[in-house]
């Protein structure tokens, strides 16, 4: 049997944190050590500037991202790490699909008409700084997951409409030209944590509530330290299901610890405390990573041949498929 195709890609705005971490990264590395899986996963560079316009930003975070799943064991033997951007096929497969995917279906994608509402709430043009390239941001996504013939796309909700807008540019594809593309699955994976940040709302780079993964020691002590907390006394009991503290320290610990930390929080563990614990608790289990991590942003010209090596093999397998949809659409040499 073949092996499953699973890609995700991410996008290079944005330092890793605890949240990426949890929520993407780890079970994506863990998924790539299955001998049923073939795993893709990629830097989404041209999607980064999409929303940002900072070069120096764009490629600190892809210099940041690489090293980060490099430092975390990713097997690079068997999952297929590469940058988009080293991948020409993506862009020109871009362009044959934004011919055939309907205006009628990106206009009713969620991330474009989010920012049209808030022009219109704003009292702005409805398009008032809206770019082509966010209004046709499925369709790269589009190329990223056909040119590979993903079937299985591991992704956030919010991710959910843009693979059905994939499936639906690649039939739409099929029935004109002939089967050339997979119809990819979205997967969501409600067991995957979604962790709460600094604040007690979802971690994410937009709130300004995350504590990044690889924060030096002291400094990552810092930040746990400013997790927000109830202001019960020690000896006070806490609740468990309620604290970010005991949310994040589900995430990391193993089923007893996890029991533990509660039986801790009914007796009135005080949150300093708590906290300490969670420091101790994570430093143990990103030490190591954090330390690899430092010597590989030591080390960037390693990262690129990672990159190019990874490039390589997913040019060998673009380049045939794009061969023949360029002949597909007529695009070939006089003959
Ligand atoms: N748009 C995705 C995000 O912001 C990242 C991404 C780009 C992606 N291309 C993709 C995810 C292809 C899955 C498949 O999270």
């Amino acid at each position: 049997m073949s092996k499953q195709r699973v890609l995700t890609g991410i996008t290079t705005t944005g330092t890793p944190h605890l949240g990426n971490y949890v929520g993407a990264i780890r079970p994506a590395i863990a998924a790539s050590e299955r001998a049923d899986v073939q795993s893709f996963y990629f830097l989404a560079d041209f999607h980064a500037l999409i929303k940002c316009h900072d070069p120096l930003l764009v490629h600190q975070s892809t210099r940041e991202i690489a090293a980060t799943w490099l430092a975390l064991g990713l097997n690079t033997d068997n999952a297929i790490f590469y940058r988009q951007s080293d991948v020409p096929e993506i862009p020109e497969l871009c362009w044959m699909l934004t011919c055939m995917a309907a205006k009628g279906l990106m206009n009713r994608a969620h991330a474009y008409k989010a920012s049209v509402d808030a022009n219109v709430a704003a009292g702005d043009d409805a398009d008032f700084g809206i770019t082509m390239g966010l209004y046709s941001y499925p369709i790269l996504m589009a190329a990223d997951i056909l040119m590979f013939n993903a079937n299985k796309v591991p992704v956030g909700k919010d991710q959910i409409q843009h693979i059905e807008m994939a499936r639906d540019i690649a039939a739409r594809f099929n029935h004109h030209y002939g089967e050339h593309f997979v119809l990819p699955e979205a997967v969501v994976d409600d067991n995957v944590a979604v962790l709460q940040g600094l604040d007690g709302r979802k971690m994410s780079k937009s709130y300004g509530n995350t504590i990044p993964l690889f924060l030096p020691e002291k400094q990552l002590k810092k930040s746990i330290n400013k997790i927000v907390t109830n202001l019960l006394e020690p000896g006070q009991p806490k609740d468990a299901d309620t604290s970010t503290v005991f949310q994040i320290w589900q995430a990391f610990a193993t089923p007893e610890q996890a029991a533990d930390m509660r039986k801790a929080f009914a007796e009135g563990i005080a949150w300093g405390e708590a906290k300490r614990q969670l420091f101790e608790l994570i430093n143990e289990q990103v030490g190591e990573a954090r330390e690899k991590y430092e010597a590989l942003l030591a080390n960037p010209a390693h990262i690129e041949d990672v990159l190019q090596a990874g490039a390589e093999k997913a040019r060998a397998q673009s380049k045939p498929l794009l061969e023949k949809v360029r002949a597909a659409v007529g695009i070939k040499k006089i003959q």
